[in-house]
């Protein structure tokens, strides 16, 4: 990927602005390899790209290559980081318009979304990977219950313990106690990685693998991010410090919602893994980025209106992709009735980029600074070397705005209601 693209900032926030923070960037980005920053327990991920042996992928692979044999679909269980990853990476790269071989589940209650899962999967063969940190959280631990029901009645025990993958801590919580004790294959959550920062751990990788989807290109991309935005790169040549500045300094002149725009709908559910990893870790203590996302051109016809109109506190990152990996061109027509002609022989991606440079032009026309982010094309290299980019970046923007990125207090108060309500013993 390029470096991020901040001329269009420029009118909103002074190049001075950004020069001052170039040294608490740097000195954000060293406490991430010092571990003298806050949450100093969770900074496994810092390193996790290039410490991760073909051993380990080899794992993984006859892991999954054991689970596509038994099965048709594969439900994959987890809430926040213990599903956004793969679901975010599954939808770039899979063709929405075929049978998927993954499915999700226990990242809702919804009792209509499980009713209909399981009537879906009636006459198929099904697995399952279950995927908890804690191994206590509530959503997943209802689907697994749920699932791991259907998967016994359906084989018996002793075949299901051959169907059922727990991805959890090494040695806490109920899902590590339901698994020894039924001897399914386990993977490790490792303790210095929190869930939104486990997209390389089993976690993201198991399910990618499932799904074919090439996991050593999306290390490979990742390791490569790991280097460029090392602790002993400078600022100028560190995407993720360059990033995070800018971000921090918009933050600073009021621009408190961040809009992460991209042009192919395949990156709606990166953008929710983007939400998750900025918002659980700035918002907190009575500060942080609002993280919000569109799809454009789509969205131009609904959120277009707001982010060129509405109250200017809003900035846009958008995420370009260079190039497409299909070709469709607009066809010519005899009579011309739509007028279209001069668009005839004309790839789509063309015309979705001169959309892209079109609104970019209008939105900061308009008082929304932009931020471009390009990326060549959507592959699993290049989206582990985002993944890991907008991580880094995120730790470095937490420091910046001096909250602890690895933390989430905020996400226990709705349990404690809930479970009161559902009248859990000791609530
Ligand atoms: O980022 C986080 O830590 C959270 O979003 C968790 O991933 C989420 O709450 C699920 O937790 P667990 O994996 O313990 O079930």
């Amino acid at each position: 990927m390029k470096s991020p693209d901040l001329h269009n900032i420029l009118g909103f926030v002074p190049q001075a602005d950004l020069d001052t923070l170039r040294a608490d960037a740097e000195y954000s980005n060293a406490l991430l390899s010092t571990g003298e920053g806050k949450g100093s327990d969770f900074l496994g991920w810092v390193s996790l790209p290039s410490s991760i042996t073909t051993q380990f992928l080899s794992e993984i692979k006859s892991a999954a290559a054991r689970l596509r044999e038994k099965a048709e679909v594969v439900i994959v269980i987890g809430i926040g980081g213990s599903y956004l990853g793969a679901k975010a990476v599954l939808e770039a790269l899979g063709n929405p318009f075929t049978a998927p071989r993954i499915v999700f589940a226990g990242h809702t209650i919804s009792e209509d979304y499980m009713a209909q899962l399981m009537d879906s999967v009636k006459e198929k063969q099904i697995a399952t990977i279950v995927i908890s940190k804690s191994g206590t959280t509530t959503e997943p631990a209802i689907a697994f219950r749920i699932v791991k029901q259907e998967i016994e009645r359906r084989y018996g025990k002793q075949e299901a313990a051959q169907r059922i993958v727990a991805i959890t801590d090494a040695s806490r919580g109920a899902l590590k106690s339901v698994a020894t004790e039924a001897g399914y294959q386990t993977f490790v959550i490792p303790d210095d990685v929190g869930g939104r920062y486990s997209v390389l751990t089993p976690v993201g990788l198991l399910p990618l693998a499932v799904a074919g989807i090439d996991i050593d290109a999306l290390v490979a991309g990742a390791t490569r991010m790991e280097a460029a935005t090392a602790s002993t790169v400078k600022f100028d040549q560190n995407p993720a410090a360059i990033y995070a500045a800018a971000r921090y300094a918009l933050y600073k002149k009021g621009f408190k919602i961040e809009i992460l725009a991209a042009y192919e709908p395949g990156l709606q559910y990166f953008a929710e893994w983007w939400k998750q990893l900025y918002g659980e870790s700035e918002g907190k203590e009575g500060k942080g980025i609002f993280p919000a996302s569109v799809i454009f051109s789509t969205d131009l016809h609904s959120m277009g209106q707001y982010i060129q109109e509405g109250e200017r506190i809003i900035f846009e990152t958008v995420i370009s992709v260079a190039g497409s990996r299909h070709q469709v061109a607009v066809p010519c027509s005899d009579d011309d009735g739509d007028g279209l002609n001069f668009l005839a022989g004309k790839r789509l991606s063309e015309v979705n980029h001169k959309a892209e440079q079109g609104t970019i032009q209008a939105h900061v026309d308009g008082g929304v600074p932009n931020i471009r982010i390009e990326i060549p094309s959507i592959t699993p290299d290049s989206l582990g070397e985002l993944m890991y980019f907008f991580e880094k970046a995120c730790g470095i923007s937490g420091y910046l705005l001096g909250v602890n990125p690895f933390d989430q207090p905020g996400v226990e108060v709705y349990k404690k209601n809930m479970f009161k309500l559902l009248g859990k013993p000791g609530y």
